[in-house]
């Protein structure tokens, strides 16, 4: 009896221990980035080059839940340079830090984010990550890379064109010419 007591006491401090265990695994919704797939959806930001200290609006488009047949629960989004740092800011959306990247949380009327670019100038290019996640805990992702316009300093032109090959050419043209040219003139004579 003794021990059966002893028995019922652990069982009941286990499952007072065991839920802070895994509340304290899982903060926030950064767990639904984990088993993340590439999925068959757009995001797109406008402007679609890189710029510093510019604003950019990012928009998901989808139309998965008529493909798949789940409710979505949240988008999530993420900028990142090539290095995978989190950069720029993210305007008036719900916020998670989720393994040190700044992670807007979006309900799923949200399908639209402002994103402010960092104003340093040497980051190349930036990486949008837009990941949707489903009622039934599952997620796919996909990407856009926002790359600064290149420079407009045009080299010039390597390769003059040489006389044999212009010479070819106008022939070439003179030929096209003279070959309706024979026909209709043939035409008449005849
Ligand atoms: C991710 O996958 C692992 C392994 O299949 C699973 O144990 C875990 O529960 C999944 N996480 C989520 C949030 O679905
Ligand atoms: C992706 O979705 C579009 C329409 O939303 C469809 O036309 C296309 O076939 C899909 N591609 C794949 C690989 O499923
Ligand atoms: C960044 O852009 C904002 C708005 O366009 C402007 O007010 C601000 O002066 C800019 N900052 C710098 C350092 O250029
Ligand atoms: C979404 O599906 C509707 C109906 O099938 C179709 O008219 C529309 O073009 C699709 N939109 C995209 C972005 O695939
Ligand atoms: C950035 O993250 C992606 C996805 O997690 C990974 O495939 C890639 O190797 C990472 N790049 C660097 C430079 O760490
Ligand atoms: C985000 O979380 C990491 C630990 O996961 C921490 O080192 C970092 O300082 C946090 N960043 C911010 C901006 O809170
Ligand atoms: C989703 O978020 C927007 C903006 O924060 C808010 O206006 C809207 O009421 C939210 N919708 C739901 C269903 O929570
Ligand atoms: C870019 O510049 C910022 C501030 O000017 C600096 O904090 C950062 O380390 C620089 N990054 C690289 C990759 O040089
Ligand atoms: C999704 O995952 C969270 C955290 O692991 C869990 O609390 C929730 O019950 C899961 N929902 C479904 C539908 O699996």
């Amino acid at each position: 009896m003794a021990t059966f007591l002893i028995l019922v006491q652990l069982l009941f401090i286990g499952t007072l221990i065991i839920p802070g265990h895994t509340q304290t695994a899982q903060p926030g919704k950064c767990y639904l980035l984990q088993n993340a797939t590439a999925g068959n959806f757009s995001v797109d930001a406008v402007p679609p080059t890189y710029q510093p200290n510019t604003t950019f609006v990012v928009t998901i488009t989808h139309n998965i839940t008529l493909i798949l047949d789940k409710d979505v629960s949240h988008y999530l989004l993420q900028a990142l340079t090539p290095q995978n740092v989190s950069v720029g800011e993210w305007k008036d959306v719900e916020m998670e830090n989720c393994s040190s990247i700044d992670t807007p949380i979006l309900n799923n009327t949200q399908r639209v984010a402002t994103w402010i670019s960092p104003n340093n100038n040497n980051i190349s290019s930036v990486q949008i990550r837009a990941y949707i996640a489903f009622s039934d805990n599952s997620t796919l992702f996909s990407t856009v890379t926002l790359s600064k316009e290149p420079e407009t300093t045009k080299a010039p032109p390597t390769t003059t064109p040489n006389s044999v090959s212009m010479v070819q050419s106008s022939s070439f043209f003179i030929a096209v010419v003279q070959v309706p040219l024979l026909l209709v003139t043939g035409k008449l004579l005849s």
